[in-house]
């Protein structure tokens, strides 16, 4: 379905969210998406028709129920054009690279001790390898961004050497709405001999992906943030390495034998995924893929260009606002700004008057936030329910603040 004002309108409708909070202005989609109706219902019917706990009951309901959770896990294959088995099911993108920064030490290439970061990271694929590098003695580096908001490429480059173990990086910046060369930076990482990691949390959700085509060794990302509900993730890991790499967590579950003294793992995913798991959340989950296909993950990339240009373009009329942001062609539909003299959580209180939802703070990305001089900005995301009337309430209400704050 081709997006456009009118038809993002129409969609808006499949989201409770707005009928039962008349007026919100939602802009804050980089958090947490809303959900579609499908979702919540595909959640609700597993508990009320479907519920049982999956891979162990040999009753009808317990098949069903394993059925439906191992099919979730084949839609999300497909949707990153993956094998079923390299999908694992985590809590969420920060779950996802902790249980890589725990169990990826058995797979580090030899003679290696270098993890190379950017500065454009969310928190969550920074402290994780933070903890690795203190644990098995490795140092991190910072690829640097530039003035423009993109990523050096020369600067990672530069720091790509026979030493660097690990390259994680971010497909999309959750504060720059920045789009990451993927397929540059996994080619220069696999030319130095190191794994890539991908970090999806703002990707999978607004452009086409396909694991096989990067060829990235590893990707992390959230339901929430991509329609689903919340209490699921992914990790997505190439099946060679995965199959090599001791579990994160231990019990019931991840085994193939037990005895009194020891234990022998299952192969992978269900290695990595101990205990009872989110399975009403992955059914969720893959309900949202399904939104998401019949839709079209080009329509809505193009609606978010869209949507973007239109912000930028609304947002420049603002007096005294500095955009950190790299433009429509480089960028998601993410806008982060300040407001010249005026603190970024008096901006976002004062929009919450107008019922303007939008994110104001570090938006877990400090290191960044260092990178361009400040303690914390706006930042207004938007997605396939937003429209053009959202983005003039947003330029109105943010003209009476400066007006307010200037007299
Ligand atoms: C780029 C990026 N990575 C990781 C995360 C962490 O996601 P979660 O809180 O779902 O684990 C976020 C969340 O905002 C993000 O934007």
């Amino acid at each position: 379905m081709k997006l456009n004002n009118t038809t993002a309108k129409t969609l808006k409708k499949d989201f409770p969210i707005f009928k039962n909070n008349p007026g919100l202005i939602y802009l804050d989609s980089a958090a947490t998406s809303q959900r579609p109706k499908s979702v919540i219902q595909a959640v609700t019917d597993f508990y009320e028709k479907e519920n049982a706990n999956i891979s162990r009951g040999l009753y009808t309901l317990a098949a069903k129920a394993t059925e439906k959770y191992e099919n979730a896990r084949k839609v999300v294959a497909h949707f990153i054009g993956a094998e079923k088995n390299e999908v694992i099911f985590t809590k969420n993108t920060t779950e996802s690279i902790n249980l890589l920064s725990y169990t990826i030490s058995s797979i580090l290439p030899k003679g290696k001790n270098e993890i190379l970061l950017t500065e454009m990271e969310h928190h969550s694929n920074i402290v994780p390898w933070q903890q690795l590098a203190k644990r098995e003695n490795m140092k991190l580096r910072f690829v640097k961004i530039k003035q423009d908001f993109t990523l050096d490429i020369n600067d990672l480059k530069n720091k790509l050497s026979d030493k660097t173990a690990i390259v994680a990086f971010t497909y999309v910046s959750n504060v720059l709405g920045m789009i990451n060369n993927v397929k540059e930076i996994v080619k220069l990482a696999k030319q130095a001999g190191a794994l890539t990691i991908i970090d999806a949390a703002q990707s999978v959700q607004s452009l086409p992906f396909n694991v096989k085509e990067i060829g990235c060794d590893f990707l992390a990302f959230s339901s929430h943030k991509m329609l689903g509900p919340m209490g699921i993730g992914v990790l997505y890991g190439k099946k060679e390495l995965l199959e090599k790499m001791r579990p994160f967590n231990f019990g019931g579950g991840m085994i193939k034998k037990v005895t009194l003294e020891d234990a022998e793992w299952a192969d992978a995913p269900q290695r990595f995924e101990a205990g009872t798991q989110n399975i009403a959340e992955a059914i969720g989950l893959a309900e949202a893929i399904r939104y998401i296909e019949k839709i079209g993950i080009e329509n809505i990339s193009n609606w978010e260009k869209e949507l973007l240009k239109y912000t930028l373009s609304r947002l420049k009329e603002a007096p005294g606002i500095k955009i950190y942001n790299p433009g429509a062609n480089n960028s998601v539909s993410i806008v982060s700004f300040n407001l010249k003299g005026i603190h970024p959580h008096d901006v976002a209180e004062l929009l919450n008057n107008d019922g303007i939802a939008i994110r104001a703070g570090h938006h877990c990305a400090m290191p960044l936030m260092e990178a361009l001089s400040v303690n914390g900005v706006c930042r207004a995301s938007l997605y396939i329910y937003n429209t053009f009337e959202d983005v003039d309430a947003l330029a109105s209400a943010l003209k009476k603040i400066t007006e307010k704050f200037n007299r």
